[in-house]
């Protein structure tokens, strides 16, 4: 049976722990959903894959064609697409019209969104209505990496509680799951035992109902990774050494054989 939202939110009341990774494309998504990941993420860190130095030029189509790839490969997992920057904010209709074409052309199950100020949850709260599942992300958000940096939040009272209340908001306004991105252990701790709705945790601590990584820096594909990330594998490397025997064997006449 694939994932789904709801199946999530049983994960976190029996305990089991979710695995979440991001996917580009059709090989990458098959080999993710193959090897057992509960939810596969078209996250808008897609851009870096792309060669942008950010999240924020991603646009609409070009989520919505890699999604359609993605979507070719995930048979189990539940699949989330990140809305991208400037997609959703502008205003209820724009986001409704954004997470419907998202859903309607890609087939994912899901979006995700950034932020939890007031239009914000309202939006939440009438994407859900209409019947469209939403995972909320709060802590670093990196759609407004140009106010925030890439710096860990959530570390004065105040911003802790901050978090904590818009973590709590976004599970009032409807909201199936929430990422919490690069914040403290013990805020992460908090507001997993105060929600009903899974945290998945990206540089939150060990403590959150499940993690994710980007993809990219698990598999070593990136040229570099954030402080939290864990490189699992270094298929750079591994790409480079097969590019330096293939072209060895060419210039010496060996391949074909
Ligand atoms: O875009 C992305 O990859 C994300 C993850 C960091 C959760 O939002």
């Amino acid at each position: 049976m694939p994932v789904t939202p709801q199946q999530l939110i049983r994960w976190k009341e029996q305990g089991r722990s979710i695995v979440a990774l991001t996917a580009w494309d059709y090989i990458i998504a098959q080999i993710l959903d193959a090897a057992g990941t509960d939810l596969i993420l078209v996250g808008d860190s897609m851009a870096v894959v792309l060669g942008h130095e950010t999240t924020l030029p991603i646009t609409l189509d070009e989520m919505i064609y890699h999604a359609k790839s993605v979507r070719r490969g995930v048979k189990q997992a539940l699949m989330v697409v990140d809305l991208p920057f400037l997609t959703y904010q502008e205003s209820l209709q724009q986001a409704m019209h954004s997470a419907g074409r998202v859903l309607k052309e890609t087939g994912a199950q899901a979006v995700k969104l950034e932020g939890a100020y007031p239009a914000m949850l309202e939006t939440v709260a009438r994407l859900v209505q209409a019947g469209i599942p939403v995972m909320a992300h709060v802590g670093l958000t990196p759609q407004s990496i140009h106010q925030l940096g890439l710096r860990q939040q959530g570390k004065t009272e105040e911003a802790s509680n901050r978090i904590l209340n818009e973590a709590q908001a976004l599970e009032q306004a409807g909201a199936f799951s929430i990422v919490l991105e690069h914040i403290p252990t013990d805020l992460a701790l908090k507001i997993t035992n105060k929600l009903r709705i899974p945290t998945i945790g990206i540089g939150a601590g060990v403590h959150c109902d499940g993690q994710v990584l980007v993809t990219s820096d698990v598999i070593g594909l990136s040229e570099k990774q954030p402080p939290f990330a864990k490189v699992y594998t270094n298929m750079r490397q591994a790409i480079a050494k097969a590019v330096q025997d293939f072209s060895v064997e060419v210039r010496e006449r060996k391949f074909p054989e």
